[in-house]
Order: C-alpha cells, then sequence, then structure tokens
C-alpha cells in the first residue's frame, strides 16, 4: 500500500489502474478501456467538442466500421459502432460538410456513403456505391483531409493507374470533381497534413500486407499544384517502423501543435493481430521535410500539446539476473552496463527475480537485440504463468532495441520475470542478447 501512495503522489495522481494505458506505444496490443483489443484499423481520428473519436476497420468483425472514443488519445472506450449497417467496407472515414456527418470507404472498390445526424449515430446508406469523378475511377485506398482555408473535406484515394487522386466532397456528400492528382508511382494509403500553408501529402507503396518505407510530396496548392517527392519519412531499412501510413492528426495544444503520424502495423493478412504505429512527426518547415520520432513509449497533453516519455523507471541488468543453462554473460557495446547475456539457446532463461511491482498491469521494457529480424522469438513468463512470445503482446519485438509489452505484476518486490528463446533444436543459439529490462513506474 505504501508504494501505491509513494507513487500516487509522486505521478500527480494518475490512477495505477490505467497504467497499462498511460502511453503510447507503437506496435503494442492497444487495449480499449473494456480490456478488448482496439479493433479500428486503416482509420482516423477526429476531435468533436472535448472528444476524440477513432474509427477504423474492425478486423475481427467483417471489416465493419467500429468507433471508440477518448479523451486524452491514450483510453479509448468501444463507442455504438454502426457495425450492422455495412461489412466488408475498407479504410472508413469521417467528414462533416455542411452540417452532416458522413462516413466513407471502400466497398468493392467503390465508393460508400453513409449518413448520420450525429458523429456516433447510426449511419445510414446513402444512395449506392459509386466510382470517383472524373473517370469513373475505381480505387482501394481511402484517406481523409479537412481544409480549413476553404472549410471542405477532400476524399484521398488510390484510384486506378496509380493515381492518388484528391476529391472534394460537396455539400450534399456526394463525391465532387478531382482537384489533384499524383500519378508518379505506385502509391497507396494516402494522408494530408498542412502545416504553415504548405500541403504534405504521406503515402505509402503498394507491397499488400507487408510494410514498405512510406513518402512524402508536399504542394503549396492543393488544387491543382504540383508535387515535389518522394522524399523518405524514416530511415529506409526501418520501414516505416514495420507499418503503413493511415492519417495525419493535428493536435493544436496551448503550448505548441503537435502532429501524429497513424500508421498501422498490419499481420501477415491484415487481420485482428494487427496493431497500430503512432508517432509524433517533426516538420521541418525550411526544407519542407516531414521525419517520423521513432519512441518506444510516448504520450501528448492534449491540453498542451506537449509529448512526454517514461521518466519514472526500475531497471535490472542480465548480468545480475539468474542466468540458466548454456547463457553466459558477455561484454556488449550498445547494452547501458556495457555487460549483457548473450548465447541463450532454447534450453537457457535468463530470471529477473523480486522485480517491484504496482499490483497490476504495467509496462515493462525489454531491452534486447537478435541476429536478424526474422529469428530469435524471444518469450517472456511472469511468476511461473504461460510463456508468451512478445511478438504477440509488441510488434517491434526483434526490430527494435527497446520493447515495451504490458504484463501483469504483483505489488512489491516478488515478482519473478524470466525471459527466453523458442527454437526447434535447444542448443541453438538464436543470436539474441538481452541488456536488461526496465519497469515503468509512471
Ligand atoms: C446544407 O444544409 C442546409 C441546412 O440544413 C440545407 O438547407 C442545405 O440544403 C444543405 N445543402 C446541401 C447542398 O445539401
Ligand atoms: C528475493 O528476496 C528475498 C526476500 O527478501 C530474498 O530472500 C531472496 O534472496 C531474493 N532473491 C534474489 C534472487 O535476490
Ligand atoms: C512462439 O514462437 C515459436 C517460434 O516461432 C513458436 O514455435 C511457438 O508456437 C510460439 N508460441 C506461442 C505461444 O505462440
Amino acid at each position: 500500500m505504501l508504494v501505491k501512495q509513494t507513487l500516487l503522489a509522486l505521478s500527480g495522481g494518475i490512477a495505477i489502474v490505467h497504467a497499462a494505458n498511460s502511453w503510447i506505444v507503437p506496435g503494442a496490443a492497444w487495449m480499449s478501456t473494456s480490456n478488448t483489443k482496439i479493433d479500428a484499423h486503416g482509420g482516423m481520428v477526429i476531435k468533436e467538442g472535448d472528444t476524440f473519436y477513432w474509427i477504423g476497420q474492425a478486423a475481427s468483425h467483417e471489416v465493419q466500421p467500429y468507433l471508440y472514443t477518448s479523451k486524452n488519445l491514450l483510453d479509448w472506450e468501444p463507442s455504438n459502432n454502426p457495425k450492422n449497417t455495412v461489412k466488408w467496407m475498407w479504410r472508413p472515414k469521417l467528414a462533416k460538410p455542411n452540417g452532416s456527418w458522413w462516413m466513407y470507404g471502400q466497398i468493392d472498390r467503390n465508393v460508400q456513403a453513409l449518413k448520420s445526424t450525429s458523429i456516433a449515430g447510426n449511419y445510414a446508406l446513402s444512395g449506392s456505391k459509386v466510382t470517383l469523378p472524373p473517370n469513373s475511377y475505381t480505387y482501394s485506398d481511402t484517406g481523409m483531409f479537412y481544409d480549413e482555408a476553404d472549410q471542405t473535406w477532400y476524399l484521398l484515394t488510390s484510384a486506378d493507374h496509380n493515381n492518388v487522386q484528391i476529391n472534394k466532397i460537396n455539400s450534399d456528400g456526394t463525391i465532387g470533381s478531382r482537384v489533384n492528382l499524383l500519378a508518379k508511382g505506385a502509391y497507396e494509403a494516402p494522408g494530408i497534413l498542412k502545416v504553415n500553408g504548405i500541403y504534405y501529402l504521406i503515402v505509402s507503396g503498394k507491397t499488400g500486407w507487408r510494410s514498405n518505407p512510406n513518402s512524402m510530396f508536399w504542394t503549396d496548392k492543393l488544387n491543382g499544384g504540383s508535387w515535389n517527392g518522394p522524399y523518405g519519412i524514416a530511415p529506409e531499412d526501418k520501414k516505416t517502423y514495420n507499418s503503413q501510413n493511415t492519417f495525419q492528426l493535428t493536435v493544436k495544444g496551448s503550448q505548441k501543435t503537435t502532429y501524429i503520424y497513424m500508421g498501422d502495423s498490419w499481420d501477415s493478412k491484415g487481420g485482428p493481430d494487427s496493431n497500430y504505429v503512432w508517432l509524433p512527426m517533426n516538420v521541418d518547415t525550411n526544407s519542407k521535410r516531414i521525419t517520423l520520432e521513432y519512441h518506444a513509449q510516448w504520450k501528448i497533453d492534449v491540453n498542451t500539446g506537449v509529448v512526454s516519455f517514461p521518466s519514472k523507471k526500475r531497471r535490472y541488468e542480465a548480468e545480475h539476473a539468474e542466468i540458466v543453462g548454456r547463457a553466459a554473460v558477455t561484454s556488449c557495446e550498445h547494452c547501458l552496463s556495457k555487460r549483457g547475456v548473450h548465447k541463450i539457446t532454447p534450453d537457457s532463461q535468463v530470471v529477473f527475480y523480486n522485480v517491484t511491482g504496482l499490483g497490476g498491469r504495467q509496462w515493462v521494457q525489454f531491452h534486447y537485440r537478435v541476429k536478424d529480424l526474422e529469428s530469435g522469438e524471444a518469450y517472456v513468463n511472469v511468476n511461473g504463468g504461460p510463456a508468451v512470445n512478445i511478438s504477440s503482446l509488441n510488434h517491434r519485438a526483434g526490430h527494435h532495441d527497446v520493447v515495451p509489452v504490458a504484463l501483469d505484476l504483483e505489488e512489491g518486490a516478488v515478482n519473478k520475470i524470466t525471459f527466453g528463446v523458442s527454437g526447434r533444436n535447444q542448443a541453438e543459439d538464436l543470436g539474441v542478447i538481452i541488456d536488461g529490462i526496465e519497469v515503468v513506474e509512471d
């Protein structure tokens, strides 16, 4: 009890029951306030009043549009989902031309529109599926952009013949004329961000569910302006941190404006195991470039716009843990203490004893590397529970040195956290080296 009270005081009263959702964790399974996995892929976030609404396609429910609401961009509550109205609608997006709420998404490579009187109300089909002006184009990916300058909503699409099209949404909700076109290569998953009068278009390459290096283009005129680019938005080999663009969210706070990249970290078939990669974006208005700022854990104060990172962590070094089997301590250049544990064969384990927990779900950062990204499936188990592959808790497993996973810890210095690797050959060194773990307490 003492531990809890002290932490409450130190962390400014953040409720410990929400510890697991107190951060945005790119690649990690993101749980709703109902403790269900958030199922809203290829989506967008829009603010109405003091509430953020996240709409996306539900991979576990026949690709119906699912809606979640939040006041802080961290804790998302499942909302009245318009799920019985429409199925197999990909990348649903919301717009509000002329006061009514509209939803647009792709069905059978056509645009289906639905209309509602309120954002979280019941959306009814509005007309039948249509193709895109000017040439009856069909398309695959829906994006959405609202331009405050002309108070107009724009539907972004990946249309036939590798055209990324931008069409105006008319005030009666119909899809209007095409105002711009990017015909420079094979791109999809478009999103637009506007900063200081410049329009930045972010698109992915076309590689199915596999991630690729997403790109950006810019123009100073949405209506007919030509696009400069492509330019990368992250180191090419990171493949957009294993994600695909879906939307650009602007949060105007009292202290600063923060731009958020929303991406999908798809599983191998766009199914329910898919996760999300949200990251702050750095916009260099001089060179007109956008880069993603990678953080293993971060959050934004939606009132001030300020981004922050975990500051209270307890660290446990792997070389001080109990080492079972063939694994051995080694010097390690990138490790914080310059030492780590390597040669972790499937019959070895690194066991951290007496790890302090707050009682409940907490983020634990695993600091480890693997020889190559596809090898070295590492697992964790807590207090003798079942072993869980880290990749099923966080898609960044093996792709990044710091992999936060949400674990249920008991209160006090009583937890036993076991780290190991799986493989068929009990004696095979899968090339994993573990530096240590850090238990996040804020
Ligand atoms: C826009 O909304 C107003 C008020 O509801 C309505 O009278 C008007 O017909 C609408 N315009 C279009 C083009 O739908
Ligand atoms: C864990 O804590 C208990 C109780 O303080 C102590 O007896 C034990 O030696 C500790 N174990 C390790 C591995 O440090
Ligand atoms: C963990 O990964 C290994 C290796 O890919 C696999 O054989 C095993 O079935 C996985 N375990 C679980 C619980 O998914």
